[in-house]
């Protein structure tokens, strides 16, 4: 990695505001190529609603984002259409649909891009095993009839259908048992492993964050507190900071 990579994704002085109410003042950050970048910090901080301006999908409150060395004029900007091809959104909870199966859940980016049926769910079924589910087994099921953890994949394997080059996951692994969680962790670990992709990981759970972070930034406070390393980050002298990693040494 060097200095002279285009991000794959660069906020500069991004705000986040709902109303009269600031969510986060003037966060700055990139996402390098090829990096898996922790964001943490407390329930209610805007990590969620952060996610969502960093895909453009709400309008910042001031400042400026980037995709692909790309400047993003807002939500309505045309090039977003194409932009947002290269990047898969597991959001908080998988919202799968529960109207469609497992295979038409995970089918809909392909068919959104107007491919075929025999084709989209062919892809689906390549998503599907790679996200740790038999497709013959799961894929005519109903979201309903899914343990957590095969949610949870079944959620990835729409992220990750159109071989996404951004990977955004927000809290993956919240509501799963530990094992369970571990395992999907491990998942995750081997798709990196297989495809290089850049992740955006917001998540909780500080053996998630351990076992895929690269980088960590940490919001509270209404701002970014802090971004580096694991090492770096959770030596950083901030209470808030301080009281979030307690535990994170006496992780195996
Ligand atoms: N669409 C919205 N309209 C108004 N307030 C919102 C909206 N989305 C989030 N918020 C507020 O922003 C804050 C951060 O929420 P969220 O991003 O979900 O936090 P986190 O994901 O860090 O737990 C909360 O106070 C929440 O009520
Ligand atoms: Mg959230």
């Amino acid at each position: 990695m060097t200095t002279a990579a285009v991000p794959i994704l660069e906020a500069d002085g991004m705000s986040v505001r709902y109303g009269p109410q600031w969510i986060l003042r003037d966060v700055s950050f990139r996402v390098e190529a090829g990096e898996c970048l922790g964001l943490v910090g407390p329930s209610g901080t805007g990590k969620s609603a952060l996610l969502r301006h960093l895909l453009a999908l709400e309008q910042t409150a001031g400042g400026h984002l980037s995709l692909f060395g790309r400047r993003i004029d807002g939500p309505d900007d045309p090039v977003l259409h194409l932009l947002r091809r290269r990047i898969g959104i597991l959001f908080q909870g998988g919202a799968l649909f529960s109207a469609l199966d497992v295979l038409e859940n995970v089918a809909l980016p392909p068919r959104a891009m107007h491919l075929p049926t025999d084709w989209a769910n062919a892809m689906a079924r390549v998503a599907l095993s790679e996200a740790g589910l038999d497709p013959i087994v799961t894929g005519h099921k109903k979201p309903a009839e899914l343990s957590g953890g095969m949610a949870t994949r079944a959620a990835l394997a729409r992220a990750i259908v159109l071989g996404p080059e951004l990977l955004v996951l927000d809290e993956p692994t919240q509501g799963l048992d530990p094992p369970v969680a571990r395992a999907f962790v491990t998942a995750l670990r081997e798709l990196r492993h297989r495809s290089s992709s850049t992740v955006l990981l917001v998540t909780h759970d500080l053996e998630t964050l351990r076992a895929l972070a690269d980088r960590i930034a940490v919001l509270g406070e209404g701002k970014l507190l802090t971004i580096g390393t694991p090492d770096e980050v959770t030596r950083y002298d901030h209470p808030v900071v301080h009281d979030y990693f307690q535990g994170w040494r006496t992780l195996a």
